[in-house]
């Protein structure tokens, strides 16, 4: 259930509680929210203001499947650096039912000025508000680094139709989660040197 703003959690709380989630029911999310996300996304910090970033959002599940055929494909191909926590990736890869979507009724992109030397920092600034607000509006959301993998390849730049000039930066999808993400991806204390 998507969460109305007199309901909002406590910021602390957002934080605290977000998790990549990685099972997505069907139900659509409407336009009016996706919006509101991309809006609350834009107010995150970004170079002298120059905002160099455009959305994208796809709802179109024949679209999506496709571009996840694709990607498979390609992903499949591509070596895997050789660590332990890369071997598994690969054999998630390789799981004919993988869906690097995760089922969700929703993918927005974010794609960022070529020519603006702080755009990768900007579009991923944006995307942690979005992530953020996703999660203090009852919704779950993925970082989509497979698909930003693929992000040169010509047949993929065609599916997402990106106009010239802009890369794509950042991807997520979002959407009412299925289950509780299952991996807890528990943090260690952070390492801190302090100059005193
Ligand atoms: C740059 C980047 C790329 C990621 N790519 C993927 C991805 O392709 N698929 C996926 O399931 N999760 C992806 N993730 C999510 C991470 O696996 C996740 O954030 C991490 O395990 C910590 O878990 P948490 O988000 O639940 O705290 C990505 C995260 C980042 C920051």
């Amino acid at each position: 259930m998507v969460i109305k703003e007199d309901k909002m959690p406590d910021f602390y709380e957002v934080l605290k509680s977000r998790r990549s989630v990685r099972t997505y029911t069907a139900e659509p999310i409407s336009e009016i929210l996706l919006k509101e996300l991309i809006e609350l996304a834009v107010l995150a910090p970004n170079g002298i203001n120059l905002q160099p970033w455009r959305f994208v959002v796809i709802t179109q599940q024949t679209l999506l499947a496709e571009l996840n055929a694709n990607i498979l494909q390609l992903l499949r191909q591509t070596e895997m650096p050789a660590a332990a926590k890369f071997e598994s990736l690969q054999e998630t890869l390789n799981r004919p039912d993988f869906n690097i979507f995760y089922g969700a009724p929703a993918l927005i992109l974010i794609l960022g000025d070529r020519q603006v030397p702080t755009a990768m920092i900007d579009c991923q600034l944006a995307a942690e508000n979005l992530f953020l607000a996703a999660q203090a509006k009852g919704l779950g959301s993925c970082y989509m680094g497979f698909l930003l993998m693929q992000r040169e390849d010509p047949q993929i730049r065609q599916l997402l139709n990106l106009p010239a000039g802009y890369e794509l930066m950042a991807a997520m999808v979002v959407g009412h989660p299925a289950a509780e993400a299952a991996d807890k991806a528990e943090r260690q204390p952070p390492q801190i040197d302090w100059l005193r």
